[in-house]
């Protein structure tokens, strides 16, 4: 017989266990339980979630992690309602297994500076990626329209990341049997979103690759909170599952997360060597040799804070004279010829190269294999299930 669910540590209440100790109640169910449980709820074999990551989650990629036992994902942010419906299509056709949808909470419109834009631009133009004139214009696809469209796609789960989605789309979600996983990168974010009537909790340790989720753009330096302290302090925060993200590319990382609490793991990077995710080369190659400290939380790409590659360009925003960045999408939008120039010449150094401390441990391996690896290891090191 599988323990009960300890009740939250925030309601203050305490229940012993069997074995009648505190502390073992708190450690109830066992990590192998836990992760059964959450499998069963979203008909899973592995608790495996492919992170959603905008601009390299082709179908291909979360197809191939749903047909290994994980769970899929498509990171919506720049897609059309279309192009979200083009997707699931396209996942649809590879897979019958289980995939989440995710989009990006809108900040408030970024205050305007033309005198740091401007000096933004003068930067690039040393890049030889001069942004084309009224690029800092440019618009993001509507994001109601994009929500409709994705509970229209029908996925198990729908996530989001830099905040909450409003009320009346929540109450909409879940009237089509949709979840929602909110991304969090504190424990007042994760006691937020359950209060907001989230499904599970995404803890996002600054060790992931890719964009901080901090609800306020502002507070993301000061909110580089690692995975070690946040997961077991999430779990014990809120009563919900909690997914770990953040520099998980190996079984010893999926075992440690469960035993500090999570239910599951979301894995992003080390899915991004596989041939599924087709990232340029040169980014692919990068990420093979990146040791932990090769990775810098940056705001040089899209003027939200981001850990990538301490690539030549991330870090000439750290020198003496460099400008400010510009607030997201501002910032995003200027850099666009850049990156476009460093995919197309396939340059490191001009590529939007993200990456977690765990890059090196990617496997170049297809996509699969790598799902299937993780929870065997993960097996082997974590205590029987109770
Ligand atoms: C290339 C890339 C793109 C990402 N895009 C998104 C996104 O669109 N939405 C989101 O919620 N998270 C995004 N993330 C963050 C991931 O969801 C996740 O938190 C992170 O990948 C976990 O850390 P890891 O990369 O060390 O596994 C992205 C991450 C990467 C690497």
């Amino acid at each position: 017989m599988r323990p009960k669910l300890v009740p939250s540590a925030r309601t203050g209440e305490t229940v012993l266990s069997q074995e009648g100790s505190s502390r073992e109640a708190q450690l109830t169910p066992s990590p192998t339980d836990r992760a059964a449980d959450f499998c069963d709820r979203y008909g899973l074999q592995r608790p495996i979630l492919m992170a959603p990551m905008a601009g390299a989650c082709p179908p291909a990629l979360a197809a191939a992690t749903a047909n290994a036992g994980g769970m899929g994902a498509c990171g919506a942010l720049l897609f059309e309602p279309d192009q979200i419906k083009d997707w699931a299509e396209s996942f649809r056709a590879r897979s019958n297994g289980a995939f989440q949808m995710n989009l990006w909470i809108p900040d408030p419109p970024p205050l305007r500076d033309a005198a740091g834009e401007a000096a933004v631009r003068r930067f690039l133009s040393g890049w030889e990626a001069e942004p084309a004139p009224g690029a800092e214009d440019q618009p993001m696809p509507d994001f109601e329209a994009q929500c409709r469209a994705m509970i229209a796609s029908r996925p198990q789960v729908v996530s989001s990341i830099m905040g909450l989605y409003p009320p009346a789309f929540v109450v909409e979600m879940k009237r089509a049997g949709i979840a929602w996983f909110a991304t969090a990168t504190t424990v007042g974010e994760a006691i937020e979103a359950e209060a907001a009537g989230a499904d599970a909790i995404i803890a996002q340790g600054m060790e992931a690759g890719g964009h901080r989720g901090a609800f306020a753009a502002g507070d993301a330096e000061t909110n580089l909170v690692g995975s070690m302290a946040l997961i077991p302090a999430v779990a014990d925060a809120v009563d919900l599952p909690v997914i770990a993200a953040g520099g998980i590319a190996d079984g010893r990382a999926v075992a440690a997360a469960l035993i500090l609490g999570a239910s599951a793991v979301m894995i992003g990077t080390a899915l991004l060597r596989s041939p599924e995710a087709e990232i340029a080369p040169a980014w692919a190659d990068a990420l093979s040799k990146a040791r932990p400290e090769h990775t810098l939380a940056t705001r040089a790409f899209s003027g939200r804070l981001g850990r990538s590659l301490r690539t030549a360009f991330a870090e000439a925003w750290r020198d003496e004279g460099a400008p400010t960045p510009a607030p997201y999408p501002i910032q995003r939008n200027l850099t666009g010829a850049l990156r476009s120039r460093g995919l197309r010449e396939n340059d490191i150094d001009r590529i939007q190269a993200w990456a977690g401390q765990a890059a090196s441990r990617a496997p170049c391996r297809p996509a699969g294999e790598i799902v299937i690896e993780l929870w065997d290891e993960a097996k082997r090191l974590l205590p029987a299930a109770g």
